[in-house]
């Protein structure tokens, strides 16, 4: 389905990824973008989206870097991939400009985030546009820009991201309309949901509810989030039931299908006790992660060389975003 495509994502950099966005989002991505039979990808750091929730800019760049170091020990082969940060490339803010003017207003009062800030303001009985900035505002239109520019046939995401790419859609006929058949209509992709994918404390995994299990943590602090998983207070003779364990989901995740069946039986024969499974879950994610972690922490300790490989992805994204920017200021301006 992504032969010759162009395929195009980018990651928000505003929290340290955890485990549930690395089965959820991290991992899928890595492997479409990876994928021989694709044809070109872009993936980025979408920094300037980040903006409209944060005026921290120590965060953001410690984000972006942890965002970066993370997909490159991932294994994201950056010979097939453009990886690189949003506000690196110029190209955007121009191009979400121009995409201003061809964007009804109303499409961007009916969008899901401008109307759950308003729809809270109301709740708390505040002017309904309190704290809302233009950048959220217009933010659809900006994950237009990123879209358009590259001329991206499928665009991944998760699906609370559904509604963006289909105002991509959207104004990219409206422009074509006006102005000539100048942008593809981009495609969204949604993940197929990997299911719940639970924190320590069996809620969903969320900076929210602070039951995260941070990706490259050391094994240390790996191993004491993965024994602070909350369990019933079954003893280690009864039988378990798998499908209502925090355990055994995070496990499906790290281990293959035979494996997996290995480890319902522990649970439904009974005979062993949460905290030796839970020693079995360690094992697993860290075996997964032990090799990619120690890559991360090199990573991080070498800033120069993140920076070299996200500043030769600005450049490669600049000469497709170029003049895909000339074709349109030429059909608006003449
Ligand atoms: N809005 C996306 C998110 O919050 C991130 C993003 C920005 C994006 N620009 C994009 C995703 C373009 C896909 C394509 O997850």
């Amino acid at each position: 389905m992504t032969k010759n495509k162009i395929i195009l994502t980018g990651i928000k950099p505003t929290g340290t990824p955890h485990l549930g966005n690395l089965v959820g989002a991290l991992l899928p991505a890595i492997k479409m973008a990876n994928d021989p039979a694709a044809g070109q990808s872009f993936m980025f750091i979408a920094d300037l989206h980040a903006l409209n929730s944060t005026s921290d800019r120590t965060e953001i760049a410690k984000h972006s870097r942890e965002i970066a170091a993370i997909m490159l020990a991932l294994g994201l082969n950056t010979d097939r991939t453009v990886f690189f940060r949003q506000s690196d490339v110029p190209e955007i803010s121009e191009l979400t400009t121009l995409l201003l003017n061809v964007t009804p207003k109303g499409l961007m009062n009916r969008a899901h985030s401008y109307k759950a800030a308003v729809d809270k303001n109301i709740a708390a009985g505040t002017d309904p546009d309190a704290g809302i900035n233009m950048g959220l505002y217009t933010y659809p239109i900006l994950m237009t820009a990123d879209i358009l520019l590259y001329n991206s046939d499928i665009v991944p995401v998760g699906a609370d991201q559904k509604q963006h790419v289909e105002f991509a859609r959207d104004i990219a006929g409206y422009f074509n309309n006006i102005y000539g058949p100048i942008f593809k209509i981009p495609e969204p992709f949604i993940k197929k949901e990997t299911g719940l994918i639970p924190g320590f404390d069996g809620r969903k995994m969320s900076k929210s509810y602070g039951n995260q299990i941070p990706i490259f943590d050391d094994e240390n602090d790996l191993r004491k989030n993965i024994m602070k998983i909350v369990t019933d207070s079954k003893l280690p003779t009864e039988p378990k039931n798998p499908d209502e364990s925090t355990i055994f989901q995070l496990y499906q995740h790290f281990a293959d299908a035979v494996e997996v069946s290995q480890f319902r039986q522990k649970f439904t024969n009974g005979g062993t006790g949460y905290g030796d499974l839970k020693k079995i879950l360690f094992e697993a994610v860290n075996n997964h992660l032990s090799g990619p972690r120690e890559k991360y922490k090199k990573l991080m300790a070498d800033p120069d060389k993140i920076n070299a490989i996200l500043s030769d992805g600005a450049l490669r994204a600049h000469t497709v975003a170029g003049p895909m920017l000339a074709r349109v200021k030429s059909a608006m301006l003449g």
